[in-house]
């Protein structure tokens, strides 16, 4: 899929944007504070209606302005176009024209693989955050991931209300807990499903963006691995049977797959602790070019690929490779604040104190 054109006004440093895109590379360049950021939000926020920087809608709106308005129109298979508004309290979203009444109608239109300067503390940040993204990657070529997900985080609400209630229901809690097992199992599948793919692409990436001798492996912990739905139930309940009685000192439910984890090894070492900066980086890009791969495999498109501020920590034999690679992806925005010599052979854009200039 391609983004044709980006129109908008009232949002972030922008008072008004009107600008077309191209197939390839697409170079944001420009000063710190220029709004090169500003712009992979937007889109990114056209994804799936979240911001990835901001807490609440309202920050994205114009510091001078009442609301915000976005629409970009892009290609998939035929030409289509996301119109969001966005009011102090609340917004609308539309496509081709028509209101999509629900937010969770948004994703699965237009996707993005994203990396931000964030990405580099992927590793070393909490699990939390390392379950996003994979929850956000499968709930893009899974309806039914998202509902389960969803379904799980509500029971796992209600036990712990139940568990911290005065009056304990232990009946209810013995079906609340089966029905979590439920959706647990079909969340354990398909995470070890997108980590088992994501082992078979991750070293071959790698290996293109830094030297050829290297291994990468992503390990699953899961809350329990069988791979047997009834043997699965059987051993999670079997679990939660053995800290029910720290859950209720606690409080709160101590396992399950909101628990869950990976760890990132380079040579057999994990990243966080031993890799570089730079290697930080690089293995988070592998990671999420091989997401890239696994989602447009799955939806038999490429999704578009978006690089904020990745070459800054990079030397120059590693940005030339990382800028080889993105050559076999459909559309790509990379922003920086100086450009590349390589960078220049591509469709490049300057940011200019909220005005964008085709260069
Ligand atoms: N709601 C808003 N209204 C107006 N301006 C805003 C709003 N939110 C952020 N800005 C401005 O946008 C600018 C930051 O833009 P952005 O983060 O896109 O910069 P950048 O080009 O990515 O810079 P860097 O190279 O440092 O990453 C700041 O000057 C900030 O004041
Ligand atoms: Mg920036």
């Amino acid at each position: 899929m391609r983004i044709t054109k980006i129109e908008a006004s009232g949002i972030r440093n922008y008072r008004s944007l009107n600008i077309s895109f191209n197939k390839g590379i697409n170079a944001l360049y420009g000063r710190n504070g220029s709004g090169k950021t500003n712009i992979v939000e937007i889109i990114d926020y056209v994804t799936i209606g979240k911001s990835f920087k901001a807490d609440s809608d309202e920050e994205l709106i114009n510091f001078e302005e009442e609301f915000a308005k976005v629409k970009i129109e892009y290609d998939r298979k035929q030409k289509n176009e996301i119109k969001i508004i966005l009011y102090g309290e609340g917004k609308k979203i539309f496509k081709n024209d028509v209101e999509l009444k629900k937010l969770s109608l948004l994703p699965g239109n237009l996707i993005d693989i994203l990396f931000t300067p964030q990405d580099v503390f992927l590793f070393k940040d909490s699990p939390s955050i390392r379950r996003r993204l994979i929850d956000v990657t499968l709930s893009s070529i899974d309806k039914q991931y998202l509902v389960e997900l969803s379904n799980y985080k509500r029971l796992l609400k209600d036990r712990n209300t139940v568990l911290k209630g005065e009056l304990f229901d232990e009946k209810y809690l013995q079906i609340i807990t089966e029905q979590m097992t439920e959706s647990e199992f079909y969340i354990y599948s398909k995470r070890k499903w997108l980590i088992d793919k994501i082992n078979n692409l991750i070293t071959g990436i790698y290996r293109r963006l830094d030297e050829e001798n290297n291994e990468l492996f992503i390990k699953y912990n899961p809350f329990i691995q069988e791979e047997n739905k009834e043997k699965y139930v059987f051993e999670a309940l079997k679990k939660y049977n053995e800290t029910k009685e720290t859950d209720l000192k606690r409080k709160s439910t101590t396992d399950g797959i909101h628990r869950e984890d990976i760890e990132t090894l380079l040579n057999e070492r994990e990243i966080s602790l031993f890799g570089s900066q730079g290697q930080n980086r690089m293995v988070c890009l592998a990671l999420k070019f091989s997401l890239y791969e696994i989602v447009k495999s799955e939806i038999g498109e490429d999704p578009i690929l978006i690089l904020d501020d990745v070459l800054s920590e990079l030397d120059v034999i590693h940005q030339e490779k990382l800028i080889k690679y993105l050559e076999n992806v459909e559309q790509t925005f990379i922003t920086c604040t100086e450009l590349n010599e390589k960078l220049k052979n591509y469709s490049t854009y300057e940011i200019v104190d909220g005005t964008v200039i085709r260069r």
